[in-house]
């Protein structure tokens, strides 16, 4: 997007976590930002925040991101109310935390429409005049756990894998029908907004948990240059040079830097986090 100053930018799950901290951080750079989530009393607080740190009046709607109906017509509310959005964030997400046999199937298919198909949704939602347009910036918010498996993240992991390659193959076309139009894919590891609260990193030297300011930091600084991924902390961009590596050594790989480990205290969001 390289200049964001007045610029609209509409965050999904954008009342909370990094959603609500990337608004803040667009907001203080000059753009406008639009929160989509799934609790209207979130949002309300969430626009007070953003009003008294930066002095930006933002907009805020009630849209479940798994209800394409609702999408569609948000959007076009979001159209006639605010305008084409210039920025799309992709960033509502959802996790289980368990291992397959004790994840209830509806859980499954949850993560899997908060996390991947609601990216459909929603980008194509707005993309169209984006395309027209040929200038916009779709951000997708994946996961580390988009480049490698972890366990009691079979149904998260593979949604973020999905995630991951949702954004590379849209790169790709955008490049061929709107080269103008920029994809971002951010892959960090985790992150201490409450969505895992409880996970463990064996090396937090090399495997932090990340502060939510700075990933948010991180977010917005990418849109303004157009860098395609923002991988955090930096180990995490050579995973995928590990995977010349046989899957078994792999796997021994990511036991010695305790990644199958990390899960076993989780527990997720707080009770009324
Ligand atoms: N936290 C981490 O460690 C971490 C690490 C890597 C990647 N990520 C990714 O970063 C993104 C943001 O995570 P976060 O830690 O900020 O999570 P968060 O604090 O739980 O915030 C996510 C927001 O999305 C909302 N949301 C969930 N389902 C929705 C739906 N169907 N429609 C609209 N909004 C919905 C949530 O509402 P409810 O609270 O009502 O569900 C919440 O407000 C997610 O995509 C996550 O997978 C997080």
């Amino acid at each position: 997007m390289t200049d964001v100053r007045g610029r609209t930018a509409l965050i999904t799950g954008g009342a909370a976590g990094i959603g609500r901290l990337l608004a803040i951080e667009l907001a203080a750079r000059g753009a406008t930002p639009v929160l989509w989530d799934l609790d209207e009393e979130r949002i309300e607080p969430a626009l007070a925040e953003i009003r008294s740190r930066t002095g930006v009046t933002a907009r805020g709607f009630a849209c479940d991101v798994t209800d394409r109906h609702a999408v569609n017509e948000v959007a076009e509310q979001v159209r006639s109310e605010v305008g084409d959005p210039d920025i799309v964030v992709n960033n509502a997400g959802v996790v289980s935390g368990s291992r397959l046999l004790d994840t209830p199937d509806t859980a499954i298919e949850r993560t899997f429409a908060v996390n991947t198909l609601a990216l459909y949704w929603v980008t194509k939602a707005f993309l169209p005049s984006m395309v027209s347009r040929d200038r916009g910036h779709v951000v997708t918010i994946a996961s580390a756990a988009g480049l490698v498996g972890v366990a009691r993240q079979t149904d998260y992991a593979g949604s973020k894998h999905a995630a991951v390659g949702f954004d590379e193959s849209l790169r790709v076309e955008l490049h061929q029908i709107a080269p103008r139009v920029m994809t971002t894919v951010v892959c960090p590891f985790y992150i201490d907004t409450g969505m895992f609260e409880g996970v463990h990193s064996r090396f937090p030297r090399l495997l932090p948990i990340l502060h939510q300011q700075d990933v948010a930091r991180s977010i917005a600084t990418a849109i303004e240059r157009n860098r395609r991924q923002v991988i955090l902390p930096p180990l995490v961009r050579f995973l995928p040079l590990l995977r010349v590596l046989p899957p078994t050594a792999f796997d021994r790989v990511m036991d010695v830097l305790g990644v199958n480990v990390s899960m076993e205290h989780f527990t997720g969001h707080k009770p009324g986090q």
